[in-house]
């Protein structure tokens, strides 16, 4: 009887079965009343005395390990029946989950789309500089106040190399390996050794554009960044030009737009005044033409630059700038339709 009982657990263990109803006949062969390991409980009765207690055992093994992989076929057997019947592979799931683009991705794309359809063409460089093309090149004094270490961030142990403060390191870039006419623009991250605040962040977003050809003048650079106010925020904006200073434009401007919510009649987003400053300008120095490589008594140029974040402010009124590198899929979706 040992024998037999082996025998069935061998065979047991070596079941197959491929649909429901090959599972059910192995169950009715080997489980049921009629089954084989009933069979076995009926010779029980027979066996001596002393024999019954280890074959009882090894009975009820048999019919444990009977019932477990029965009971697996017949879950695969039933996985693989919906699988082939029910289940249509090549459907579309639903509901499908679209990534939105990244709010100053959207207005990055919307400065570049409108420069490059006046004739710029996108230029861009590297995030860790030195200090020749973030400083040098445009201009800086040895001693002027934005090297210091409370604006730039250094690499540590090479006080040349920095983390770009802004990107005119890109216009530098372009004209040390390209002669006039050059026409640029130039998106990029910065970064400044601020304490991060809901108005001031360690690194935010800029696009700079360069434009240095025969003739260009400040009438040139005011009639482009006035089709850009009317594009970006509609053609009723108007922009007004203030005088600053950059050191690398002489002479410089500031530039505000009509207040984009109020449109110039005084509101709490333009604190009254009916203007908004978005950007800095100005006719490129001509110490930065030469230092550049580029002869300033043929060529002028002109330069204008300005944060991203300022931008996407006014077009949609975040609050804090700090919204912008937190992730928080809330405040993403919400750009959805403005993809
Ligand atoms: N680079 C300046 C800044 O970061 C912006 C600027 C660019 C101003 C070009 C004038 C001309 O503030």
């Amino acid at each position: 009887m040992l024998e037999k009982i082996k025998q069935l657990l061998d065979e047991v263990n070596c079941l197959q079965a491929t649909s429901p109803e090959e599972v059910e006949a192995l169950r009715i062969k080997y489980l049921s009343k009629k089954g084989e390991i009933s069979a076995l409980m009926n010779d029980f009765r027979s066996v001596p005395a002393e024999m019954k207690k280890e074959i009882g055992m090894r009975i009820n093994e048999l019919k444990n390990k009977a019932t477990e992989r029965i009971n697996e076929l017949k879950t695969s057997a039933l996985a693989q029946e919906t699988l082939s019947d029910d289940v249509d592979l090549t459907r579309t799931p639903y509901p499908i989950q679209l990534g939105t683009r990244h709010p100053l991705t959207i207005v990055k794309n919307e400065i570049v789309d409108i420069f490059s359809r006046m004739g710029f063409t996108l230029a861009e460089g590297p995030e860790v500089e030195d200090d020749w093309h973030v400083y040098s090149s445009m201009n800086f004094a040895d001693d002027h106040p934005a090297r210091d270490m409370q604006d730039t961030f250094f690499v540590e142990a090479h006080p040349d190399i920095i983390l770009r403060s802004h990107t005119s390191s890109v216009q530098a870039r372009v004209m040390e390996k390209q002669q006039p006419p050059i026409r640029v623009i130039c998106p990029g991250r910065v970064y400044r050794n601020e304490a991060v605040s809901a108005r001031a962040h360690c690194f935010f977003h800029q696009v700079e554009g360069l434009y240095v050809d025969k003739n260009v003048s400040f009438k040139d650079l005011k009639q482009v960044l006035l089709l850009f106010a009317q594009e970006m925020f509609g053609p009723d904006t108007q922009i007004r030009l203030r005088p600053s200073y950059f050191p690398f434009t002489e002479p410089s401007a500031e530039m505000d737009v009509s207040c984009t919510i109020c449109g110039g009649k005084g509101c709490s987003m333009c604190k009254g005044s009916g203007w908004l400053e978005i950007l800095g300008c100005g006719m490129v120095d001509p110490a930065v033409l030469e230092a550049n490589g580029i002869d300033s008594t043929v060529y002028t140029g002109y330069a204008f630059g300005m944060g991203i974040e300022r931008i996407a402010n006014l077009k949609y009124q975040v609050k804090d700038l700090r919204m912008f590198s937190e992730n928080d899929v809330r405040f993403l979706e919400e750009f959805t339709a403005a993809n």
